[in-house]
């Protein structure tokens, strides 16, 4: 009976933490078919590293280092374990997001992310239509190809998925990156165009935190939903 209960809790440690999406999907990825110059030649399946892996987001990646990760691409926000594995669940049910990491397994961190949304349209008989979101590689492994590697992977994921386009919004200074990769600026026709629905409340400071032994102070800064309670709060130096 101990026995029993043991070889169970052993088998449960070593299951693999659950993926967002079936991993085999990235070792169908054929890089040949993308315009992407890889030097020397790297895939998902082989990123050139024993101890790096590509592969699709694990629930267990909140303690990998994923947040702090985002963190270099924008503001995140204060998640909690239960706010992330909510949001997991929801990406996994409802289907369509691919959010694929590349990890650095001597460390257990991750170290680069992009996503693909997949969007399910009636137009074009019924076509399906990728987008690129929150592509990030940390800081300290940038230029080494991996931006490459994930923004290529996700790219041809979205090909492989069947889907008839894929679209990015992104900095002027990325365009050429971007350009290298096989996406294309259409003048005219795909202007990215924004509507924001957060606002910043004219300067409200809702608390200033004096720390104390020192003159540096610090202004809670409330950023709010137009319409209901604050929801998202920076810290900003006075
Ligand atoms: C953009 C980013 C993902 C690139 O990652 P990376 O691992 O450094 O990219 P790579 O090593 O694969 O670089 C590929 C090429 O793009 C160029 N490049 C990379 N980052 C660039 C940047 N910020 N501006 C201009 N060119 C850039 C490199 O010089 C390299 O050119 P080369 O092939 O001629 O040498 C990374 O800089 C990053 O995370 N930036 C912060 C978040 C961000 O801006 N994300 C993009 C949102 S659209």
């Amino acid at each position: 009976m101990v026995l029993e209960r043991l070889s169970r809790n052993m088998f449960q440690e070593s299951k693999p933490s659950e993926y967002l999406y079936s991993p085999d999907l990235l070792l169908r990825l054929d890089f040949t078919k993308s315009p992407a110059q890889f030097s020397p030649h790297i895939s998902a399946a082989q990123p050139g590293e024993s101890w790096m892996v590509v592969r699709p987001l694990q629930r267990s990646d909140y303690d990998k280092g994923f947040m702090q990760l985002l963190s270099q691409l924008t503001s995140v926000g204060n998640i909690t374990r239960k706010q992330f594995d909510d949001r997991f669940t929801q990406m996994k049910q409802s289907g369509g997001y691919y959010v694929t990491v590349i990890e650095d397994t001597r460390s257990a961190k991750i170290i680069g992310s992009a996503t693909l949304t997949v969007e399910q349209k009636f137009i074009h008989n019924c076509s399906l239509r990728g987008r690129l979101e929150d592509v990030v590689v940390n800081d300290t492994y940038r230029g080494k190809q991996l931006g490459k590697l994930i923004v290529v992977t996700v790219s041809l994921l979205a090909q492989e998925l069947g889907c008839y386009k894929m679209s990015l919004d992104c900095k002027d200074k990325l365009v050429k990156f971007y350009e290298t990769l096989g996406y294309i600026l259409e003048p005219g026709n795909s202007n990215a165009m924004n509507m924001s629905f957060l606002w910043i409340a004219p300067t409200e400071f809702s608390s200033i935190l004096a720390n104390p032994g020192s003159r540096i102070r610090y202004a809670i800064l409330t950023i709010s939903r137009r319409n209901d309670r604050p929801a998202l709060q920076t810290v900003k130096p006075l």
